[in-house]
Formats: C-alpha cells, structure tokens, sequence
C-alpha cells in the first residue's frame, strides 16, 4: 500500500501554480508556452526551497543613517539531474547568482525503469554546501533516490529535493531510503501506471521542455 501521507515533504498550493501546471499537464501545449510554464513555478519552488537559508547580519549605512543588513549565511550548490533538471536550475540561480552548479547525467531504462548514469560533474564544496537536487519528475524515485546517495558518497550533508510533479510511490520511496532530505513539490499526483508514467502527469518533461518528441 502506498503512503499518501509524507512528513518530509512540502507540497505548494498557489493559484498561479494551478494556471501553470494546467498549462504543462495539457498534451496541446506547445514547446515555448510549456517552457514559459515551468520557469515560472520553478521561480515559486526556488523561493519556498530558500525561504529557511541561514543569514548573517552586519551594518550597513543608508543614505540617512546605519541600519542592519542581511546576507545569506549558506554557500548552495544546484544540482539538476540531466535533462529536465535543467528546466529548473535557472530558476533558483536567479536567487543565489553565485550558486555552484553540479550535473548528474541519467535516464531511466523503458524497459527496467530503473536509472542509468551516464555523467556527473559536482564540484567541490559538497560537504558543507546546502545542496539543492532538481528535477521536475519524480515517478518511481529511482534517479531522485540514486542522485541523493551519489552526492551523499562525495560527502554531501544537506541536501533538498525541488520537484515538479512526485508520484506517491516515489515520495514513499524518498522518506524510506532518504529521511533526511525535504522534498519541494507544487503537485502530489495519484499513482504511477504500468509504464512507470506518473498520473495523471504531463507525460516526458525532458522531452516536452526540449522539443524532442
Ligand atoms: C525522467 C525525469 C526523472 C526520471 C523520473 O527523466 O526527468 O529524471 O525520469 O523517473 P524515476 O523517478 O522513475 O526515476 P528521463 O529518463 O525521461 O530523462 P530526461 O530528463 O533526459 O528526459
């Protein structure tokens, strides 16, 4: 039985989200409107992904007088799990301009659904950055869980999962193999079906975000 409950997770509801994922999950949109779409939730999951970042404060001096300024206290690395990942990775950099930027190259096998590697750049750091894992599909949780325990073996201690769209079976698969990490959502959906798709989903987000369907 698969859980529909999930502690770790957070899962955001926003009406511009509702637009926008209408947009994405309808199989007539084409590649610009689908492009459009996803940036502009992933701009909402970036900000919900950094809202709790440690800040440091020092002094800083207005044109009327001193005043107590901020600055995030936390270097973050963006990882996006190639090639949907991509669609969201700008997103969060345009928060955190001076984020590291890691790649995990992998694809989930038609037949087996399970994940194959295929690259993977990370760059140094991954202890003590906060690194944010993207990755605009989560169906049976095999990349996301596979991606999570590579960057744990470079040594990564913090660690967040930002997400489009989760399936339940992936979600329960994350809180078991990976307690630890907090998954950012702006959709839940019911199931996954016999090809491993999540439903009711938007079908293949690489191929829809890249034109190549
Ligand atoms: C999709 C998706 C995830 C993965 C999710 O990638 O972007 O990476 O499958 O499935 P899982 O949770 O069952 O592992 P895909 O293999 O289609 O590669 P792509 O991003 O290059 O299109």
């Amino acid at each position: 039985m698969v859980s529909q409950n999930f502690e770790n997770v957070t899962l955001i509801e926003h009406p511009v989200i509702n637009r926008d994922l209408t947009i994405l999950r309808d199989v007539s949109t084409k590649t610009a409107e689908f492009r459009g779409a996803l940036k502009r939730i992933a701009v909402i999951l970036a900000y919900h992904a950094l809202k709790d970042l440690p800040q440091k404060t020092f002094e800083i001096e207005t044109p009327i007088e001193k005043t107590t300024g901020y600055d995030i206290d936390q270097d973050v690395m963006v990882v996006p799990i190639l090639r949907a990942g991509l669609g969201l990775s700008d997103s969060l950099l345009q928060f955190i301009p001076n984020a590291k930027v890691g790649h995990l190259g992998m694809y989930r096998d038609e037949e087996t659904h399970e994940p194959v590697d295929y690259y993977s750049n990370i760059p140094d750091g991954v202890e003590k950055d906060m690194v944010l894992v993207v990755d605009p599909m989560l169906a049976t949780g095999g990349s996301a869980d596979d991606a999570l325990s590579f960057l744990k073996e470079q040594g990564a201690q913090h660690l967040r999962f930002v997400s489009l769209i989760c399936a339940p079976e992936g979600l329960q698969r994350l809180e078991e193999k990976h307690p630890d990490v907090h998954t950012i959502t702006a959709a839940i959906d019911k199931k996954l079906n016999d090809d491993a798709f999540i439903v009711p989903g938007l079908g293949d987000a690489g191929d829809r975000y890249f034109g190549t369907t």
